[in-house]
């Protein structure tokens, strides 16, 4: 045997995976869009997910969700032109059906297009008023949200909100009700009642549950009159949560999903689903929940790091955090990759 012979065989390198490669995130449904903003144009609409650019349009028979990118030239398919089902490319004007077959090349009228002149596709669906595109075999459903199906409650969409900031923390803090007195003091928390009473969370096989997470709140009823008020939290994927505030007669219900253009940057869509308030303009609602959200996103976009820290070593951890403790757990078990550090 040689002395080369015994040398110990090298071990491949184990390349890290690409967090938008994900296989858990990609077969996963995510919002893109809200169907009203985009029924104010007939074109195609850029959107971007997990670093790909997409282009959505509407064909007869629904929406579309395509590659951005001309199998030709790799031109911007958005910046095209939807006439009767079909999609014309702004370079050379080649025509794709809406299946993303191109059905037609001006330069050579005569000539069949090749078959591989096809655009890659994606699944998406429309519910909640938002479209959701899966940009592998999907997983799963899209998440439940039966108030906003519900006829006793009335459905109120925001539009999406832009920030520099990882989906997976977004998430953490819309599950952490000890920065309600910090951040949304005078709506949503008081700095002088900042105690959270234990509560208890659990994973469950529909996700993280947390129960009875209470807080003090200056004007829950809008009697003012300050309250402690319960919520019950659900973190359903790794990018969806919702929330359920009830009372006597009053329920809101928030469903928060998070789209991820990439671990840096993402949109948040809230819809809110009431059982009140049925004379309120929606306006007004809306505005209240912007002012919220509002309030989250400069904290949201100083976090660091960006992604969420799984070690449990890693940053501070108090009882009042266990929703965030068990939701980094549950993450941990999913084998997340995405917008997570290990
Ligand atoms: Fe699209 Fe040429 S780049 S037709
Ligand atoms: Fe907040």
């Amino acid at each position: 045997m040689s002395e080369r012979s015994r040398d110990p065989i090298p071990k491949a390198p184990t390349a890290a995976l690409d967090p938008t490669q994900d296989p858990l995130i990609r077969g996963d449904w995510h919002a893109v869009a809200r169907v009203q903003d985009l029924e104010t144009t007939s074109q195609p609409v850029a959107v971007r997910l997990l670093e790909e650019d997409l282009l959505i349009w509407k064909a007869e028979g629904g929406w579309r969700c395509w590659q951005d990118r001309c199998v030709h030239r790799g031109t911007a398919l958005s910046l095209g032109t939807v006439k009767e089902s079909t999609l014309i490319c702004p370079y050379h004007g080649w025509v794709f059906d809406a299946q993303g077959q191109c059905i037609h090349i001006p330069a050579h009228p005569e000539q069949p297009p090749p078959r591989r002149a096809c655009i890659p596709t994606y699944a998406v669906q429309e519910r909640y008023g938002l479209l959701w595109v899966c940009l592998s075999e999907p997983q799963q459903h899209i998440p439940p949200f039966p108030e906003w199906e519900d006829p006793s409650f009335r459905p109120l969409s925001s539009p999406g909100y832009r920030v520099r900031a990882c989906g997976t923390r977004a998430i953490e803090n819309f599950l952490d009700v000890s920065h309600f007195p910090f951040v949304h003091k005078a709506i949503l928390g008081d700095p002088a009642h900042p105690v959270i009473p234990d509560y208890r969370v659990q994973i469950t096989p529909d996700g993280v549950l947390a129960e009875n997470v209470r807080v003090y709140q200056p004007d829950p009823y809008g009697t003012g009159v300050g309250d402690t008020v319960s919520y019950t939290y659900r973190a359903l994927r790794p990018l969806t949560a919702y929330l359920r505030k009830d009372s006597a007669e009053q329920c809101v219900a928030i469903l928060l999903t998070v789209t991820p253009h990439s671990e840096q940057e993402s949109t948040l869509w809230m819809l809110m689903a009431m059982n009140y308030a049925h004379n309120t303009p929606a306006q007004e609602l809306l505005d209240w929940q912007e002012a919220i959200v509002l309030q989250d996103i400069p904290i949201l976009e100083s976090q660091r790091p960006v992604q969420l820290p799984l070690d449990p070593q890693q940053e501070l951890h108090l009882a009042s955090d266990q929703s965030a403790i068990v939701y980094r757990r549950w993450l941990k078990t999913l084998g997340l990759q995405f917008g997570v550090l290990p």
